[in-house]
């Protein structure tokens, strides 16, 4: 709230978790927010690691955005060995008709690389969140130059609050007041454009049509 949001989709990292009590745990938090008066809206989401592919059905409970445009976050591996895992993973949920938000990119120096994928996973329709903590210098100075390399191409979508806890605190505010003072209109990366994703979803060119 502090930090201007008003919409929350709650994105914990799936292997982590019981992917099918998220709708229960989101109703019943959403519920205390009600209590509370803290006009905060949420809903149940989930990252999905690379080489850690969630049910059918848990991918039904993951997704985002309408019918017939659904998306789900998929993490960039942090690990270089996972980077394969990564692109099969991919292709697999493109295959399944769901479009990919990768999360924290500049996060991934194999992807990021030259012929590391990442033109071709936006060329398949694939949209690319940003962590506003790599933008604020959190995870170092190669996470940071990459980061600001994908925002000042015009790449991102959205910037992710990628807040853990207390000690991991949102940093949207400090991320896109960093990107003004360079010149850089991050807004819309904080409200149009995840409300975007949400409202029109996201289309892969990949979707394999059932036999
Ligand atoms: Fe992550």
């Amino acid at each position: 709230m502090a930090d201007g949001s008003a919409i929350v989709i709650c994105t914990p990292h799936v292997h982590l978790v019981d992917v099918g009590s998220l709708p229960e745990r989101v109703r019943d938090l959403d519920a205390a927010l009600r209590v509370a008066q803290i006009p905060l809206q949420i809903a149940a989401g989930g990252e999905i690691r690379a080489g850690a592919l969630p049910t059918a059905d848990e991918l039904e409970i993951l997704a985002q955005g309408p019918p017939d445009r659904r998306w789900v976050l998929l993490e960039a591996p942090l690990e270089p060995q996972f980077i394969d895992a990564f692109h099969a993973d991919a292709d697999e949920l493109e295959s399944r008709g769901y479009g990919l938000l990768i999360g924290h990119p500049e996060r991934c120096e194999p992807l990021m690389a030259p012929g590391g994928g990442l033109e071709e996973r936006l060329r398949t329709g694939a949209k690319l969140q940003v962590n506003a903590s790599s933008l604020t210098g959190a995870h170092g100075q190669r996470s940071f130059d990459a980061g600001l390399n994908l925002v000042t191409r015009g790449l991102v979508a959205a910037l992710a609050s990628d807040a853990h806890g207390p000690h991991r605190p949102p940093l949207l505010t400090e991320a896109t007041r960093l990107l003004a003072a360079r010149g850089i209109d991050a807004i819309p990366l904080v409200g149009d454009g995840p409300r975007q994703l949400l409202r029109e979803g996201i289309v892969t060119r990949r979707h394999r049509p059932a036999a």
